[in-house]
């Protein structure tokens, strides 16, 4: 007899989640059925986008339902198969998460791709926020050698891949973060590096002209809010702005102001366009080729915040929103 512990939601968090608003529960799974596969997770994903699956509205994706199992994304190892292509020990990526053992058919889970890195890498630098980080700066923004390019949340699981892409392509970046040791590293990096704490919208628009006199080609966003605007103060003629995230907007309550300035896209002519990375996924192996290869032989560097254990889980995913992860957030069972 296998059990599966798993969260649920109780209720729809109003404003930043709280641990209360989740449940820890735990059922008896059924006997394998044909093509299902049994899976013990080792590492779950937490990720800014599930905010928006616990406003009981649909987005781009179904909101969670209250009191069943939550999703996401997960790393295991297969306990028991009734599938074909899969064998008991494999390592596998399926989107299982938020549970300890996840059972699922052999059609919803992949086997990881043939890398010589740590398996959670594939939640995290060459897994969906990497995928994130590569697509908008080559198919949205389609990033040139010698451009500007400004990153927001530049030390996190997408962003601290998107300045060392725009790096390697040989641009001018700037990258935001909220903190020292995370503007020191993107420093270290040859990143120049602005801390967005403390400074209202003057202040940032100085420091990002400060950054960049000449301005910017590019605006990788992932925040928006009074950052979103002092980064439209500063674009260049043609530029282009990718909206991957919006993460200081995702526990409003109600609407907040759109940026005050938004002529500037007029006035830089400049092109601003959202996209969702599981439209891209065709471009995965792409990704892989071109990146995985600087990852296996440590050209990319890439940090992880890790918490242990299945009951961490909900505080993991809270914790992005205080900005107390680096790199990508994970938690390890
Ligand atoms: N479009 C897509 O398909 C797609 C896919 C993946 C991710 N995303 C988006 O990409 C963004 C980054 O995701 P991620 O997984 O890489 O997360 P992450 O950057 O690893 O973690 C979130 C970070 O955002 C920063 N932050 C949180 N609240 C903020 C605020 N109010 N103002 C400024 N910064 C804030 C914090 O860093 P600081 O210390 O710097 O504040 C925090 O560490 C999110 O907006 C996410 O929704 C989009």
């Amino acid at each position: 007899m296998t059990t599966s512990r798993y969260f649920t939601l109780k209720q729809f968090p109003e404003g930043l989640p709280k641990r209360e608003d989740f449940a820890l529960e735990e059922t008896t799974l059924p006997a394998l059925d044909h093509n299902e596969v049994r899976i013990r997770n080792r590492w779950l994903s937490v990720d800014p986008y599930m905010r928006g699956r616990m406003s009981g509205a649909m987005t781009y994706i179904e909101p969670y339902e209250l009191r069943q199992p939550m999703s996401g994304a997960a790393v295991g190892e297969v306990m028991e198969s009734n599938h074909p292509q899969f064998q008991v020990g494999q390592r596998v990526r399926h989107m299982g998460g938020w549970r300890d053992v996840a059972q699922l058919p052999g059609n919803e889970v992949e086997k990881l791709p043939d890398y010589d890195v740590p398996e959670q890498a594939f939640l995290g630098v060459l897994g969906m926020p990497g995928m994130t980080a590569w697509t908008g700066l080559n198919r949205i923004a389609r990033m040139q050698e010698g451009n500007r390019v400004l990153v927001s949340a530049a030390s996190g699981a997408v962003g601290s891949l998107a300045v060392q892409l725009a790096k390697s392509a040989g641009c001018h970046v700037v990258g935001v973060a909220g903190s020292d040791d995370k503007c020191q590293w993107l420093e270290e990096r040859g990143v120049h590096a602005v801390n967005y704490r403390g400074k209202d919208v003057d202040a940032l628009t100085k420091a990002l002209k400060d950054a960049s006199p000449e301005g910017y080609d590019v605006y990788y966003e992932n925040v928006g809010g009074p950052l979103m605007e002092a980064a439209l103060a500063s674009l260049r003629d043609h530029a282009r702005v990718a909206i991957c995230g919006l993460i200081d907007r995702y526990n409003d309550t109600e609407a907040g102001a759109g940026p005050r300035n938004i002529n500037q896209l007029l006035f830089r002519k400049a092109r601003m366009e959202g996209f969702i990375v599981m439209e891209h996924w065709d471009f995965y192996t792409d990704f892989l080729g071109e990146v995985a290869p600087f990852v296996e032989k440590g050209a990319i560097d890439y940090r992880e915040t890790i918490e242990e254990g299945l009951e961490s889980t909900p505080d993991a995913f809270i914790r992005l929103f205080e900005g107390s992860n680096f790199g990508k957030m994970l938690v390890k069972l």
